[in-house]
Formats: C-alpha cells, structure tokens, sequence
C-alpha cells in the first residue's frame, strides 16, 4: 500500500486559485520565477467552506506526492507563495546587497517586517526579534540573564536539548541549580500541571522554563496558569519554549503573560529553515522588579547594540547580531501573512481536529495494546500525537524499525521520541505523528491503517 495522491483538480475560478497559491507570480514563466515578481499576494475568500479551504491550502504546498510527511515537529515545509517570494528576495539581496532593492525600509531593515508580524502573536513591535529558530531564542535568554551561584531554575523533565544544553552550561559555569521536575504524562486535569511549579517554588527560584507543547508526547501545558498562578506571584521570570505552538496554535503573548517565549518559524509556520521568533516582554520592565538585586539583570552578548541599549531598547538590540538573512526573516514574514488570511483559528480547530481523530483511530485501531502518551484532556492537546503499539514500551530498536519500514514500505513519514513518564522508571519509546494543515483525513485514516498492516506483520 502506498500514501494516497493529492487531488490535482480545482473548482475554483482559475484567478481566485492563482491568487490565493501565489501561482499569479509564476503564471506563464516556465522554469522559474519572473524577474520582477510581484509582492506575495494571499487575497482569500473566508466565505470559504472548509472542504474547499483545506484542498486549496494543500494544493499551496510542493511536498512529494508519493509520500506523507508527517514530521513537522521537527520541520515544516514552505508553501509556493513563500518559496516564491523568498527566491525573489535572495535574487534581490545577491542583485543589490547594500540596498537590497530599498525593500526591507531604513536600517536596522526589520521594523516593518517586525510591525506586520507582531499583533499576529499578541505583541507590540517591541517586543518581537525575529530570530534564527528557537535554539537560538533559548540560548539568548539563558545565556543572558545575570544568574548567579545558588540560584535555581525550575524546568520539567520533558524539555528539548534546546533548553537543556544552555541550562547545562549555567550549571557548570554558574553554579545554578537546574530541578527538572517531573510532570504528569496520564494527567486528570491541567492543575497537576501548575501543582508541579506550585509545589517546587523556593525562595531561589530565578527562573521557570517550560514547554508550552513538549516534543516528547505532544501535551500542552497550561502556560497561562503557570505564569498567572506561580512564575507572577512568586515574582520568577518564566522562559516558554513554543517550537511547536508558532504557526499551530492561535497565540497571545500579552495573554499568556510570561517574560521569553522563544518559537520556530521553520516547523508549524512552515517559514524558511532557521527562522524563529522571540518574544521579550515590555523591554525586560518586569524582570527589572523581579529582580532588582541584578544590575544589569541580562546580558545581550551577541548584539552588536548592547553597549546603547537604553537607547534603541532590546528589540532593536537582540535582532542586531552581526548581519542578518533579510530574505529568510522576510519571507517567515511572508508565511505569517498567509496563514493570517488562513484564519490562525482556523488553522488551530483544523490541526486539533486531524489530530483528535488520529487520536481516535490509533484507539479504535490498536485497542487497549497500545499505549498512547498524548493526553486527551481538553485543553492539553496539540498537533503531535505520540504512541507505541508494542508492549515493551522500552525497545527502541523495534520502533525504530517499525519507524523506517513505515517510511520505506508505505511512505508515512514520521519520526521516534523517548522519554521517562516517572523519572524513576526506564526510559520508554514513542512514534510521534504530527498532523498539520496540508494534511486531510484520508492522510490520518491512511497512516493508522498502514501502522496496522505493518504491526500485524512485526508483532
Ligand atoms: C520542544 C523543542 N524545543 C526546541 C526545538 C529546537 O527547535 P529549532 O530547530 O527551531 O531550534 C525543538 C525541535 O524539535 C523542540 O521540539
């Protein structure tokens, strides 16, 4: 059996359908682009229906028709509009590269780009950086804030290296305390989350680190809570690691009201690779009261600006890094327009609701033999669902064969994760599906009936 094939007809008007896809710049060019290609376009009827909406968003994307890629908790893919205008944006910068075409506005080139992505994620202009992915945003926080020794970071056991190497590195350089405390993975309601942070704040806590979706199992934690019940009473800065929530869930910085959140631009916005996002609140006002024994309470040692960053603010100051990929920040840009056209709602309901019935299909499927680790809880839910069939949970070799032969005999591309569900016990392993806009139903029913031929076969 093999991955079912994309529809390749339209109902809609051809001007509409070449609007929409960004195809109006390419019409009629061949090979390739047009030398002068206009501004992407993302015209889009919301009068849509859905039906129509996903077919059309899915015709949007160049993935290979022979397989389905349902990997992009690790990266997304551009659709046509963005690769489109990204390979005009390069031309432009190789063509002109002190002016870049004067497209990018005055120095320091980012404002505008800044100024239209911002309100999207509940910001102000001021307190976006548009960074290289969310590595980068981790380790500009935590390599920058004045952490001393004694002090204490509270973060989860669930946490990508993303986090875990630059807090390695405050351990050993700064002596600071990392307690990486276990959450729930089976949990009963969202409290048990916030209990985790509740219970374990001391009077040196510093800082919490968290993930807003863990890419071990794909549970959302309740980020709000933790920052509005714990992080601000306690007076502790909060760093959120969202590489999974930018581009798949509807976010509201101001809302959630933590002081960091680095994202990924590359993986659910579907952005260029090493594209990200940093929010920093207010300009650091809030962490200047938590913190008033710290003078300065950061650090910014990578920015050119450090040394005036009262006077351009830490905006300007953390997106100076030595010089920038202009057409790569242009272009996430680009990706952020579309999927604002979208409905980024929109695109939420959709990614939760492939993924409830991925969900849904594993269990009616698999039956009670297979452990699913994703919760179901409403509001704990994302786009990844993380599951075995087998019941040795510890065997990683097993899964990852399982992982290759589903890729190779049946084109499902997805990928493995492991983790401790109590810290104590054995590590156990996990396939972990990610279910996106520009898949359909017939991709998920798809991929859980192939995961069953393949399990009868390796059982
Ligand atoms: C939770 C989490 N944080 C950070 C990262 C790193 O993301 P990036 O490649 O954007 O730096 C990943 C990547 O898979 C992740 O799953």
């Amino acid at each position: 059996m093999s991955a079912k094939n994309h529809p390749s007809d339209s109902s809609l008007p051809r001007r509409d359908f070449l609007k929409f896809t960004g195809l109006a710049a390419l019409a009629g060019t061949g090979l390739g682009l047009p030398e002068e290609a206009p501004a992407t376009d993302f015209e889009f009827r919301h009068h849509w229906p859905d039906r129509l909406l996903w077919k059309m968003v899915r015709r949007a994307f160049v993935l290979e028709r022979d397989t389905v890629y349902m990997n992009i908790g690790t990266t997304g893919s551009m659709p046509r509009p963005v690769l489109a205008a990204y390979a005009r944006y390069n031309r432009l910068v190789a063509a002109d590269p002190w002016d870049m075409g004067g497209e990018w506005g005055p120095w320091p080139y980012m404002s505008g780009l800044v100024e239209t992505v911002a309100p999207q994620f509940g910001a102000d202009a001021h307190e976006l950086v548009l960074t290289r992915n969310t590595t980068d945003g981790m380790c500009t926080v935590l390599g920058g804030l004045n952490l001393q020794p004694g002090d204490e970071i509270l973060t989860t056991h669930h946490e990508h290296v993303a986090a875990l190497s630059p807090l390695a590195v405050l351990a050993q350089r700064q002596g600071v305390t990392v307690r990486q405390l276990e959450i729930p993975v089976f949990p009963d309601s969202e409290d048990e989350y916030v209990d985790v942070f509740r219970n374990a704040v001391s009077p040196a806590t510093r800082l919490i680190v968290f993930s807003h979706i863990t890419y071990k199992t794909g549970a959302m934690l309740p980020a709000q809570r933790i920052c509005q019940e714990v992080a601000i009473p306690n007076g502790i800065p909060t760093l959120i690691d969202g590489a999974h929530t930018v581009g798949m869930v509807d976010l509201d910085f101001h809302a959630i009201d933590c002081d960091f959140y680095a994202g990924s631009g590359h993986k659910w916005q579907c952005g260029p690779g090493a594209t990200g996002i940093l929010y920093v609140r207010d300009n650091m006002t809030r962490l200047q009261d938590f913190w008033p024994d710290r003078d300065p309470p950061f650090f910014a040692i990578n920015s050119s600006l450090y040394p005036y960053r009262r006077f351009f603010g830490w905006q300007t100051v953390l997106q100076y890094v030595g010089h920038d990929n202009y057409p790569a920040k242009r272009a996430l840009v680009d990706a952020c327009r579309m999927w604002e056209a979208i409905g980024r709602e929109r695109i939420e309901r959709r990614v939760q609701s492939l993924s409830a019935l991925c969900k849904e299909a594993i269990r009616d499927t698999f039956g009670a033999q297979a452990t699913l680790f994703s919760p179901e809880l409403p509001g704990t839910t994302s786009g990844l669902t993380a599951f075995n069939p087998f019941s040795d949970l510890t065997d990683g070799t097993t899964l990852t064969t399982f992982r290759d032969r589903l890729r190779e005999e049946y084109g499902y591309i997805i990928r493995t994760t492991d983790f401790h569900v109590a810290l104590a016990d054995p590590e156990v392993h996990a396939l972990r599906i990610s279910t996106h806009l520009f898949h359909d139903e017939d991709d998920v029913l798809g991929l859980v009936e192939a995961m069953w031929d393949l399990f009868q076969d390796m059982r």
